[in-house]
């Protein structure tokens, strides 16, 4: 892997800005097959109280496949569903439909028992380290407690051992330093390292990363972006990296997937979805970066909302502010289209479907 390191053992001072990164070719047999799949994920949330028949479609035929020592990247703007993604691929919130794979075995989990031994291999990381951090107990109880979930029988030394490990694990050296160091002792940055350490001791083989850097300061985001890659390319981790920045996620990512209003909207490997977007939507989004909540002024054409997620329209979601849409875009929903190998989007002007919307990009090719 070519990621960039910052070199540095904490977040403070860690002020690397190197930009893209060449994306890794499988290494060994472990990636032939994905660490985590889900096909046709969906989730509606029944509101209204009750009696009420109205559904929140907040996640539609949602399709993923998560290789070990790889990095996808899930990027859109507030509400599109990616929260919703993340719980149901940690099966903290039951799905409506779909299935999910681990490791090659389609997971039910219909218990407690079964949830735990499912989080042993499927870690979420918050996007807040402050709340996931219980503030009354140390670093050393914190990770103490989860080693002893995850490797019961280790004796007192053992454990000590274990903890300092995790801090080794996750730079915060030397780990005698942090160990009995309370939560608001530590910046933001440290803080989420410690939560990453903690979803270590499950020693996972998935890590679902909740808009992880979100609420760090700048000066740190990049120091945990780069343990994160460097936990994938040491412990071959299969991540899922949830975030509103694009830029994070070409940095960072080696595939990515653009979110709109609960479905897929494109994918590929992360230079390209970034540098050539070829669905509206994701042209705006790398238009208005850093502040993706805010398209309506950064682009002609995009003013409007997302649209209700309780009476979704019959056709492309993105069509009342797309300045391509037409009459099919308005009545038929365009599924997933190969643009080039490996780069899909979900967009009729990339289709030779009668009546379709011709976009600049492929005008110029038609005329070349
Ligand atoms: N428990 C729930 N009941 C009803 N609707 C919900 C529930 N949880 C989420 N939603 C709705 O599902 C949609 C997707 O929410 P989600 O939190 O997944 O979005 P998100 O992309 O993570 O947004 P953000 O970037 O703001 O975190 C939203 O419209 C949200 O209001
Ligand atoms: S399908 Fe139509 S409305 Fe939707 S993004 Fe493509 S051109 Fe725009
Ligand atoms: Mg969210």
């Amino acid at each position: 892997m070519s990621t960039t390191t910052s070199g540095s053992t904490h977040d403070g001072g860690v002020n690397d800005a190197s930009g893209g990164r060449t994306v890794a070719a499988p290494q060994s047999s472990l990636d032939a097959s994905p660490a985590l799949r889900a096909q046709g994920l969906t989730k509606r949330f029944k509101v209204g109280g009750i009696g009420s028949q109205r559904l929140v479609h907040a996640v539609e035929d949602f399709n993923i496949e998560l290789f070990h020592g790889q990095v996808v990247a899930l990027v859109g703007e507030s509400g599109s569903g990616k929260s919703t993604v993340a719980r149901l691929l940690a099966q903290t919130l039951p799905a409506t439909g779909g299935r999910i794979e681990l490791n090659g075995r389609v997971v039910k989990v219909a218990n407690g028992r079964q949830l735990r031994h499912y989080c042993h291999d499927v870690q979420m990381i918050f996007q807040d380290p402050f709340a996931s951090l219980n503030a009354i107990h140390t670093v050393r109880y914190i990770l103490g407690r989860s080693v002893a979930i995850h490797r019961p029988g280790l004796n007192h030394a053992q454990r000590t051992t274990a903890i300092e490990e995790l801090l080794d694990e996750v730079k915060l050296s030397p780990p005698r330093r942090f160990i009995d160091k309370y939560p608001h002792e530590l910046s933001g940055g440290q803080r989420q390292r410690i939560a990453i350490a903690r979803t270590l001791a499950a020693s996972p083989d998935v890590l679902l990363a909740d808009e992880p850097i979100s609420m760090l300061d700048v000066s740190m985001r990049l120091g945990v972006l780069n343990l994160l890659a460097d936990l994938r390319d040491r412990k071959h981790l299969a991540i899922l990296y949830i975030t509103h920045d694009v830029a994070s996620a070409r940095y960072f990512a080696d595939q990515t997937m653009v979110m709109y209003a609960g479905r897929i909207v494109e994918r590929g490997d992360s230079e390209t979805v970034t540098q050539r977007p070829a669905h509206p939507y994701t042209q705006l989004l790398v238009a208005s970066a850093p502040d993706p909540d805010h398209l309506a002024d950064a682009a002609v054409g995009a003013r409007g909302e997302p649209p209700s997620l309780i009476n979704p329209p019959p056709g492309c979601s993105f069509a009342a502010r797309c300045p391509l849409a037409n009459q099919l875009c308005r009545q038929e929903l365009p599924r997933l289209i190969e643009v080039s190998p490996g780069h899909q989007a979900a967009c009729w002007a990339h289709s030779d479907h009668a009546g379709a919307p011709v976009s600049r990009s492929n005008r110029q090719g038609a005329q070349s």
